[in-house]
């Protein structure tokens, strides 16, 4: 998705908004672009001798890379200045369509994240007043409105604020203006927009990875309020004009964890980093001896919890999968009955939510348009809504009634990998203490927990004894125009997670299936030619799915089987076979996962695709 730096200070603001939008690359987008104000001096010691000053714009279709060629020989005198990366909405990618945009008078430039839903009525009456506009963009007609309201005795925080009084939408946006050289005005409404405060200077960002290295403290703007920013100070109102005061709160992401640290991709260093951050997301909320689990986020919650005629789980993606495998351990441990729905559906189909519903909304980014949508309609309708996020100071981490975060750290590569593995880490915790709050044992919650104590060594057994096999199924593979994934049971979300990551990194069309569904249509699809990767564990349906792998068999699909390492009989059955360690069905996606990332990781590789920044994707998807 779009991304927005800023800076205002005594250092050139050219070089931190190019280090902050690469920072921001892994966000996905497809143009980029800077507009800088440069005050006017008269003596040479950038002492300002009047209030003039310019604005200069470069931007190109393309990547960071290109914009920094662009602007390779422009002066960098500049200590104000605003950059974007866009991922397209309305209007194609091209030079024209990127922002910065301007104003009729071309004296404000703007930057925006989101989209402004009622632009085409905004534009016809400014059309009718005699505008221009040389772009096919939303956030062109946003700047002509604010520039409509500049001048006249409005400054320009006066006038962003009216001008987003008129629109519907959402944004995070960053306005400067040439008139006003001493300030960047900022607001935001469903997209994020962070201030980071500096000693004399200060910074904006649509993520806090585009400042971390530059300042720890940072404010959090919510919906509707809109700040001004100058190099010594940051104030804030609401869109409706009520003087707000924003707390200063520190980021806890360290910079090794946004740096690729020896690795060739973020997607590859953050498939190695499960063994920890799967012991991350355990850490402080397991009592071994009493076989429960303390989740801290949901302590006020729990008596709400326990009496829960339903849990609904919202998602979108890889976090939809993670869900799915949670209604299984709430079902089976719990005994609550648990929908899972697409955040991206639930929000326009009327549901029925009553106000006994508890809502788990998971969100890597917890800034996912549709799964924020999907939370507030579930609150509006009176349902608890739960969190279940990585990103710390998130929206939906803010908005929802309490929660749990995953604790995985940063997640840079578009291609989730390990915010699924934490994500059914948590829920197995969640999964337990519910059970012990119902009938599970202490002796069965001490089971559960010895396994999951063991899980982090067995992914490392995994990430250490995969490779050579995988890296021959991708010699035998890379040319395949298909693949399909089958499991069942807990397997069955895993054969989606798996079929998922293939197609976005890689370009194969993918498909999952629950096993014993295959008979009903997609067996047609079998000839010898079609790889068929089948998740078969010793787990409770085991017997079932060496059946299926039959069918796939007498068809002449080629078989890639992810088996136990003691497994004895699948050897004779498989082209390839994977091995993953023993443990107890609840626990197996965790581990069977594993292998299926790092399939679609080297295949991505071998066929030369962009394994970060898959073609089309973004990570967070904060558009509907
Ligand atoms: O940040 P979120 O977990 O809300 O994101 C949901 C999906 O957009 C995300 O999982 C997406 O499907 C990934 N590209 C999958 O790898």
């Amino acid at each position: 998705m779009c991304g927005i730096v800023g800076y205002i200070g005594h250092r050139e603001a050219t070089p931190i908004i190019l280090a902050g939008l690469k920072r921001l690359e892994y966000r996905g987008y497809d143009s980029a672009g800077i507009a800088l104000i440069e005050r006017h001096h008269t003596n040479g010691n950038h002492v300002p001798s009047t209030n003039s000053a310019t604005l200069s714009i470069r931007k190109c279709k393309g990547k960071v890379n290109q914009l920094e060629d662009l602007i390779r020989n422009m002066p960098k005198t500049s200590m104000l200045g605003i950059g974007h990366t866009r991922w397209a909405t309305h209007g194609a990618p091209s030079d024209i369509n990127s922002h910065p945009h301007t104003d009729q008078t071309g004296r404000i430039a703007i930057i925006h994240n989101g989209i402004i839903e009622n632009y085409s009525a905004i534009k016809e009456t400014l059309v009718e007043r005699g505008h221009h506009f040389e772009s096919e963009t939303d956030t062109e007609v946003l700047a002509h409105l604010i520039g409509e309201f500049y001048g006249d005795g409005r400054n320009l925080t006066e006038a962003v604020r009216l001008a987003l009084n008129e629109v519907i939408g959402a944004y995070g946006v960053a306005v400067v203006s040439k008139d006003s050289p001493d300030e960047i005005v900022c607001a935001r409404k469903g997209s994020p927009i962070v201030i980071g405060v500096g000693d004399n200077e200060n910074f904006i960002a649509s993520d806090a990875a585009a400042i971390v290295s530059y300042t720890r403290n940072v404010i959090y703007l919510s919906d509707n309020e809109i700040a001004t920013i100058t190099r010594d100070s940051v104030k804030t109102r609401t869109i409706g004009d009520v003087e707000v005061t924003k707390d200063v709160e520190a980021i806890t992401i360290k910079l090794e964890e946004i740096e690729k640290g020896g690795y060739e991709h973020f997607m590859l260093k953050e498939i190695h980093e499960q063994p920890s951050t799967v012991r991350d997301a355990m850490r402080g909320r397991v009592i071994e001896e009493e076989g429960s689990i303390v989740l801290g986020g949901l302590r006020n919650h729990l008596p709400r919890l326990r009496n829960a005629k339903r849990i609904l789980i919202t998602a979108c993606g890889t976090s939809y999968h993670a869900a799915l495998i949670g209604k299984y351990m709430l079902e089976q441990l719990a005994q609550i009955p648990v929908d899972v729905e697409y955040a991206s559906e639930f929000r326009y189909r009327n549901p029925v939510v009553t106000e006994g519903d508890v809502m788990f909304v998971i969100s890597q980014s917890g800034e996912t348009a549709d799964t924020l949508a999907a939370m507030r309609e579930a609150k509006r309708k009176g349902a608890l809504a739960l969190g279940i996020v990585n990103v710390v100071g998130s929206t939906i981490a803010r908005e929802s009634d309490g929660g749990v975060y995953i604790h995985a750290g940063p997640e840079i590569g578009v291609a989730s990998t390990k915010a699924f593995t934490s994500q059914v880490t948590v829920f197995a915790l969640l999964s337990i203490m519910l059970g012990r709050m119902k009938s599970l044992s202490v002796v069965d919650g001490k089971e559960l927990i010895r396994a999951l104590l063991a899980l982090p060594g067995q992914i490392n057994q995994i990430l250490e004894s995969s490779e050579p096999v995988i890296q021959e199924i991708v010699k035998e593979f890379k040319d395949a125009d298909h693949f399909l994934y089958l499991g069942r049971g807990y397997n069955y979300p895993v054969a989606l997670e798996g079929a998922l990551k293939l197609k976005e990194i890689s370009y194969i069309h993918a498909e999952g299936y629950p096993a014993a569904e295959m008979k009903h249509g997609p067996i047609a699809l079998i000839d010898n030619d079609m790889p068929v990767v089948v998740i078969a564990p010793h787990d409770d349906v085991y017997e079932k799915v060496l059946s299926n792998i039959q069918e796939v068999r007498a068809r002449g699909g080629r078989l890639i089987i992810i088996a136990s390492d003691s497994d004895k009989r699948i050897e004779k059955l498989a082209e390839k076979v994977i091995r993953i360690p023993e443990t107890i069905s609840m626990l197996l996606p965790i581990l069977s996962v594993i292998p299926l990332q790092l399939l679609s990781y080297y295949m991505a590789r071998e066929r030369g695709a962009n394994v970060d920044q898959p073609r089309n994707l973004a990570k967070s998807v904060t558009v509907e």
